[in-house]
């Protein structure tokens, strides 16, 4: 038997993550503090660089004490470094239609390893998350 026609490119990939994940809050029908902004207008997708991409998708947004702010999950534990990387191709053809980020899997990987950190803060300025999510051995 042939198999099922599949997506063949990074981008294809990454569609398919993008509207099981991200299509519900990004499609712009959704209203704060839920609701995404179209990926069209993100600064992070328009970027030079793809890190504050990797680190709002690997760590989220987390929500503000004592105030409604804007709130994202984290999907560090839901992606492997590839889908990431498939995704950030998805995102950046799509929406920045730009592009892609050469350097996009190894930044994913040194995101997740911890080897570079990133500070997880919430509108209101105060660390909360973990110093890094890495858990891999290295
Ligand atoms: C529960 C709703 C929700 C889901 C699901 C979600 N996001 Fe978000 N996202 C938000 C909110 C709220 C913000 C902050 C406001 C904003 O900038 O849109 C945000 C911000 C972002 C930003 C920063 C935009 C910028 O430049 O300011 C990126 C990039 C992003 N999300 C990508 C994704 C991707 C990729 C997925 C799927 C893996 C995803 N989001 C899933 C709600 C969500």
């Amino acid at each position: 038997a042939s198999a099922a026609p599949a997506a063949d490119t990074p981008a294809d990939r990454g569609a398919a993550i993008y509207a099981a994940a991200c299509a519900v809050c990004h499609d712009g029908s959704r209203q704060p503090p839920f609701g995404g902004v179209s990926l069209r207008l993100s600064t992070a997708i328009n970027a030079s660089n793809p890190q504050n991409a990797i680190n709002t998708i690997l760590f989220g947004l987390p929500a503000a004490s004592g105030r409604q702010s804007a709130i994202m999950p984290d999907f560090g534990a839901t992606l492997s470094d590839e889908q990431l990387t498939d995704l950030l191709a998805y995102l950046r053809e799509e929406f920045a239609g730009r592009p892609l980020w050469p350097d996009a899997a190894d930044r994913v990987a040194a995101t997740r390893s911890g080897d570079y950190h990133v500070s997880v803060r919430p509108a209101d300025g105060i660390e909360r998350g973990p110093d890094n999510i890495g858990a891999q051995d290295r």
